[in-house]
């Protein structure tokens, strides 16, 4: 039985969780930033596995472009594991929707607390650690589920109140916080060009030491939280050590992998 997981992450956290259950499953692992490259993509596993983070209560647009591309076969076992800092929204139901107007279904959405890479709070390293425990043991419930194609439905409450709320944190965001407002700090910016290589959606440009953010960005805090100089800053928000976040056990390079690897 031919498994692939195919994961979108900024942080780590989606592409570990990813090679976690990838080991349990013997799946292979595509990015979805590389897949998403091509106008149609076909796979042709019997189960296919989808690993992101949530964004403002919803999927991030990546993904929704990689479900209008996707083609699989009628009867391909369909699983989804979405990760969050602290509320998942209606994603895994916005999901089987957009799944469902391609005749597909999700045959199994789960949710994972994973440490929050968000730019106003952080999750303390005890949480953190707690969190990846509490991981770690449900992904052995969720592969022993994948394996056996059990039709597990749906985790959580599709609500009426999150679209508004989603809504709500990306507008204070962006208009009151200007987070689309990226630019580099230049006593802080050496120029190194991780930025640029990180992005899975290569929407950052380097060249003379000047950083360039186009107008396509995936939203996924990755060139905030892997500058080793914590010299981003979104409109009014810079990050301190502190406050950022990598997964651990995710290098930089694996990141800037997603968009260079190969699909199935
Ligand atoms: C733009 C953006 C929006 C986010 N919105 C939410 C959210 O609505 N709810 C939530 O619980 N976490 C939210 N998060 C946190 C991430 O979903 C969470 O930290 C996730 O585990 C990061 O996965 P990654 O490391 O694979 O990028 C958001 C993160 C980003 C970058």
């Amino acid at each position: 039985m031919r498994t692939a997981i195919y994961y979108f992450s900024g942080t780590g956290n989606s592409l570990k969780i990813s090679q976690e259950l990838a080991q349990g499953l013997h799946a292979q692992v595509c990015p979805i930033a590389s897949a998403v490259k091509s106008k149609v993509i076909n796979v042709d596993a019997e189960v296919v596995g989808i690993v992101f983070p949530v964004y403002f209560l919803d999927m991030p647009p990546i993904v929704h472009e990689f479900i209008s591309k996707l083609n699989l076969k009628p009867d391909t076992y369909i699983f989804s594991i979405i990760n969050f800092g602290g509320t998942a929204g209606n994603t895994l139901f916005n999901l089987d929707k957009l799944l469902r107007t391609k005749s597909m279904y999700l045959s199994a959405g789960f949710g994972l607390k994973m440490p929050d890479n968000s730019i106003i709070f952080a999750t303390s390293p005890s949480e953190q650690q707690k969190m990846f425990r509490d991981a770690n043991r449900k992904l052995i419930e969720i592969s022993d589920m994948v394996k056996k194609r059990l039709y597990a439905g749906i985790e959580g409450k599709n609500s009426g109140a999150y679209p508004l709320v989603g809504k709500t944190t990306g507008f204070i965001l962006e208009r009151v916080l200007m987070v689309n407002k990226k630019s580099a700090k230049k006593h802080k910016c050496t120029g190194c060009g991780l930025c640029e290589e990180v992005c899975p959606v290569s929407n950052i440009q380097v060249s003379d030491n000047k950083v360039i953010w186009k107008d396509g960005c995936a939203q996924c805090f990755a060139c905030i939280h892997w500058c080793p100089h914590n010299a981003v800053r979104y409109g009014f928000v810079s990050l301190n050590k502190k406050r950022t976040y990598r997964h651990p056990d995710i290098t930089v390079k694996d990141i800037m992998k997603q968009k260079h690897a190969n699909r199935l």
